[in-house]
């Protein structure tokens, strides 16, 4: 399985913070936030890695990141976005890169506490389809929203006003190489941009999306209130390990 981290957008919800960087390369404590989803795709064992990237930065991932030394890689691909479509055009500049095979795909301003690595080997054993993680969160509405119904997720809303449950669609996604294909019949949304929302409520109308609840902790950093949360939960957590260490 390959790794996809979307770093593109113009962050215009951190304005004026992202006037002269990319959000992804703002500090979340000690590292810039696109260290976190990185180390969570090495963590799982995931390590042939596309950056996709785009707005005026994006020379500077190449600066930072070089050929991905610090996170034990060999190499690091990276691709362009081109003006603002939206996270699954994003994607869709990563088909040559996964050239067939399964991928996982995480957004650049998600930060999880937890190892992703049982969801990894959940989507290994379906063989196709796709499977999200989902956490439960006090403000849904700032999501995609998953509607679920036993052990099926039977919809997902974006950013719904009234959501319908309280579990968020969080930005980890595992897809096989259909999803190419179904990026290819997506029409852009409301706001102008193919939504990942609409990939993966296509995978629920094929009937092979499947979920996992994820553990610890996760947040965004897209906003101001969550760049600050990420910043937070990342020092709480180095202190309690570093305290935990120095008890053992
Ligand atoms: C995006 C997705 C949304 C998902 C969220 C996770 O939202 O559209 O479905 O729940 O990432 O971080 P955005 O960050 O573009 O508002």
């Amino acid at each position: 399985m390959k790794g996809v981290v979307l770093a593109g957008g113009l962050g215009t919800r951190l304005y004026p913070l992202t006037r002269v960087t990319n959000k992804h390369l703002l500090p979340v404590y000690n590292k810039p936030m696109i260290y976190y989803p990185i180390q969570t795709l090495v963590d799982a064992g995931i390590t042939d890695i596309m950056i996709v990237t785009g707005g005026n930065h994006a020379g500077e991932f190449l600066k930072l990141l070089g050929n991905g030394k610090e996170f034990g890689l060999r190499h690091i691909n990276y691709t362009y976005q081109e003006g603002e479509g939206g996270i699954a055009q994003a994607l869709s500049l990563a088909e040559f890169f996964a050239d067939g095979d399964s991928i996982c795909v995480i957004l650049g301003d998600n930060l999880l506490e937890k190892s992703i690595r049982t969801s990894s080997v959940g989507f290994q054993k379906q063989r196709q389809g796709a499977r999200i993680l989902l956490k439960q969160v006090p403000d849904p509405g700032r999501f995609g929203v998953a509607q679920l119904d036993g052990s099926r997720v039977i919809g997902i809303e974006e950013k719904p006003k009234v959501p319908k449950s309280n579990y968020a669609v969080t930005g980890v996604y595992f897809y096989d190489a259909e999803v190419f294909e179904i990026i290819r019949t997506l029409k852009p949304s409301g706001r102008g941009e193919l939504e990942i929302t609409d990939v993966n409520n296509a995978y629920i109308a094929r009937g092979t999306m499947a979920y996992d609840i994820l553990e610890g902790w996760w947040t965004d950093a897209g906003t101001f209130e969550s760049l600050l949360r990420a910043n937070q939960l990342v020092a709480q957590h180095r202190v309690s390990a570093a305290t935990n260490s120095a008890e053992s």
